[in-house]
């Protein structure tokens, strides 16, 4: 097909495991309370993937939904992206195994390995991939199982995290859709949230699972000041060329890491977060990629995101990692 001069997101879905962990369940398993994690982070409870579920099987029903959505099938994809840091294993890639649950073959499938930065990333590659007229339609799916690389024994970490998967389904559209894009990454600063283990660096040992070196390990309190100042960076970075100030933008799809943090980004934008902010983070924590992709799709199942608005999407994470999208809906 020849180039297409803009990109939309045609459909979206989500999947979010059924079993529910409340913040009073927490409170049995560490030394921690319901008001400690609500007043530090606006979480009250998130989704727990069974055992036996693994990412690509969040991810192929955030898939088809999002196909359905879309009104397309599966055959009609030209490029399928996953978003995750907990992918299925190491190789093949959870993309390759999600096609193949999709019931198609040929097209390219790969990950990325973005954090939480993971979804606007993967939309970003889609749009470049449809603007250059190399695919007609993309799957961008974020999909992880951080439940899967918890130390269910360390209360900083333990209470933030959740699992799921949100889809996206991107193709060409006439007007509107990804007006503007900003990514960045600093890997001085990748010790800051890290799963040390079970890479060539460590390989996998009896001393690194004693140890829980493979799981999330976060300097929560350096990171929280970091992401306020890259979340409104890069927000700046992304409206500023396009002549857009706060006013401009009806709903900021953040990554849902913590609640101050995201009210803190929208005070330096000027900003009043009651307004603006999409948040779903005290039902589902933080999901890393899945966040914003599942904060995308229930801001649209909700009626916030309609035809015409304007949306700034704004992610951090461990890299670290951050990207910003205009999209026009
Ligand atoms: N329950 C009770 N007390 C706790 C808990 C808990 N679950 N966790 C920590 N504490 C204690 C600490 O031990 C500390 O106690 P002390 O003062 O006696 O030493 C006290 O609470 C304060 O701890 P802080 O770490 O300073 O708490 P803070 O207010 O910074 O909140 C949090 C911690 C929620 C992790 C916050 O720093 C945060 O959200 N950081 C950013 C996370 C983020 O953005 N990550 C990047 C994206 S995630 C990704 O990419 C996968």
């Amino acid at each position: 097909m020849s180039g297409a001069r803009h990109t939309g997101i045609i459909g979206v879905g989500k999947y979010l495991p059924e079993k529910v962990l409340t913040n009073a369940d927490l409170e049995k398993l560490v030394d921690t309370t319901d008001e400690w994690i609500v007043t530090r982070t606006g979480i009250k409870e998130r989704r727990i993937a069974k055992e036996n579920e693994a990412t690509s099987d969040m991810a192929v029903r955030a898939a088809e939904k999002a196909l359905a959505n879309a009104s397309l099938k599966a055959a009609d994809l030209g490029i399928i992206i996953v978003a995750t840091i907990t992918p299925d294993m190491f190789f093949p890639s959870t993309a390759c195994r999600l096609q193949h649950k999709l019931g198609v073959s040929g097209i390219p499938a790969f990950d990325i390995s973005v954090a939480c930065s993971g979804f606007v990333y993967g939309l970003a590659i889609a749009d470049s991939f449809i603007k250059s007229g190399l695919v007609k339609y993309a799957l961008v799916v974020a999909a992880e199982k951080l439940s899967a690389v918890t130390n269910w024994k360390d209360r900083s970490t333990c209470v933030l995290f959740g699992d799921g998967a949100g889809a996206a389904v991107l193709g060409p559209v006439e007007e509107g859709g990804i007006m503007g894009i900003h990514l960045g990454a600093d890997g001085s600063k990748g010790d800051l949230l890290q799963m040390p283990a079970g890479g060539s660096c460590m390989p996998a040992s009896v001393h690194t699972v004693e140890n829980h070196l493979h799981c999330i390990q976060m300097e929560g309190n350096i990171l929280f000041k970091h992401a306020v100042k890259i979340m409104g960076d890069a927000a700046k970075a992304v409206t500023e060329p396009l002549g857009l100030t706060g006013e401009d933008i009806d709903v900021i799809i953040p990554h849902q890491a913590n609640l101050r943090i995201l009210e803190a980004v929208a005070k330096r934008m000027g900003v009043d977060p009651a307004k603006k902010l999409y948040m779903n983070l005290e039902k589902y924590g933080n999901m890393s990629a899945a966040s914003s992709a599942v904060a995308l799709c229930e801001a649209v199942e909700e009626g916030r995101i309609t035809k015409g608005k304007t949306i700034l999407m704004d992610a951090f994470g461990g890299g670290l990692t951050w990207g910003a999208l205009i999209i026009k809906w």
